[in-house]
């Protein structure tokens, strides 16, 4: 090799080291030189967060660069619900949900909609007519209202709808709420899932191709929680109801056992012999690590807690590029921008994700932005 050659090399040795030294020195998620989760992912998931419409307001804010950074998917965490977009019959405010849809179109990011029936954050006004319980008659007919009008709203734009939200109960049974007790079985089938058919069915009339969820927590973790989910969404398939896919909330803990995830994805993928297209979707990713003294003082994680925080999301996510490559999954949304912004401190601190309180970047993040090179 020639001495100009030499040079050269030696030029290029120092480039790479210096870039891939930036990268890994980036201190914060919204650092020019910090990686992307969403660019890391790109040929196996979409990558997002659960994001409130303030963090919009200023372009030369943490999160506003951060979502801008990191993500290319997003979900509002309070303000599509039914009490903020719906908070009584002849009102709807739609001005955080309108913001929200075109800033996303905007930056190229696809907006899911969270969510349109639920038992909790949901107005009273649903269940009552002139001071009595309304009738069925009267609660299919808001619901039909209801979902026709916030789906038509959006049609083509919001791509991903949670059409119901965590309808099985915690004992595995088909959840006792207002929603069910009032609709009852409504077509008199024998089930009582006619409440959820309305709503699923008057969003696909609304919107042909949106894709239609249906969102629950502990499918992921609990076996019997996934197997009462697959036979009722086995029985509304088979009725011809036009449910789309899974939402898998994932609120998982640290330390979770990732063998009996892949178990439990694998009763609901199971749904496919029904619905070959079936879809799920991770919808609002968490890892709880809790710590506190016999005081009930927050205490600093260990280390040892740490490297089990990182150990477990690197096991779930090597699952979920599985289940890309199986072609059940191609969106996953933390439930929150950073630690500092999730829904899981109150009286404690927890640390859930991977971008740490001030928008720090964890050791775990540059783990899980390795891992796809890696496979
Ligand atoms: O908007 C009011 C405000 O006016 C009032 O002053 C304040 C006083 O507490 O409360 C505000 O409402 C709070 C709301 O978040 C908006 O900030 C509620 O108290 C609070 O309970 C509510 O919590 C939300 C929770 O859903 C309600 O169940 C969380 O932020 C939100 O992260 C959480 O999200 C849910 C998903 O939708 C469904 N899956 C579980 C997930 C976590 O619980």
């Amino acid at each position: 090799m020639g001495h100009f050659a030499r040079i050269l090399c030696a030029v290029v040795a120092a480039a790479v080291l210096l870039c891939s030294c930036g990268a890994q020195t980036a201190e914060f998620s919204y650092d020019d030189n910090a990686p992307s989760l969403a660019e890391a992912y790109k040929d196996y998931f979409r990558v997002g967060c659960a994001i409130n419409t303030w963090n919009l307001d200023n372009p030369d804010s943490p999160e506003y660069k951060t979502i801008l950074k990191q993500f290319n998917t997003l979900v509002l965490e309070n303000e599509s619900k039914p009490d903020a977009v719906h908070p009584s019959e002849d009102t709807y405010n739609f001005a955080n949900f309108d913001k929200f849809v075109d800033f996303c179109e905007e930056n190229d990011i696809v907006p899911r909609g969270h969510t349109l029936l639920w038992h909790s954050q949901c107005p009273d006004w649903f269940f009552k007519d002139g001071g009595k319980e309304v009738s069925a008659d009267v609660l299919i007919q808001r619901i039909k209202d209801h979902v026709t009008t916030i789906v038509s709203r959006y049609k083509g734009r919001v791509k991903s709808w949670d059409v119901v939200n965590e309808v099985i109960g915690d004992d595995g049974q088909l959840r006792y709420s207002n929603w069910s007790k009032i609709v009852g079985d409504y077509d008199g089938d024998g089930d009582k899932y006619d409440f959820i058919e309305t709503a699923f069915i008057a969003a696909h009339e609304a919107d042909p191709d949106a894709r239609l969820i249906i969102n629950d927590y502990s499918l992921e973790s609990s076996s019997s929680k996934a197997i009462r989910m697959y036979n009722a969404v086995k029985k509304m398939l088979e009725d011809g109801v036009p449910i789309d896919g899974i939402g898998f909330q994932m609120h998982i803990g640290n330390g979770q056992d990732v063998a009996a995830m892949t178990e439990n994805y694998q009763i609901l993928a199971r749904l496919r012999e029904i619905k070959p297209d079936l879809v799920f979707e991770v919808t609002e990713m968490d890892m709880s690590t809790y710590n506190q003294d016999q005081y009930g003082n927050n205490i600093p994680l260990t280390k040892e807690q740490e490297e089990l925080h990182a150990k477990t999301y690197i096991d779930t996510f090597n699952m979920l590029m599985d289940l890309s490559e199986e072609g059940l999954l191609d969106s996953i949304i933390f439930w929150g921008l950073c630690d500092g912004n999730s829904w899981l401190n109150g009286q404690r601190d927890n640390y859930p994700f991977l971008i740490a309180r001030e928008f720090k970047l964890k050791p775990e993040f540059f783990d899980i932005i390795d891992l796809p090179r890696k496979r």
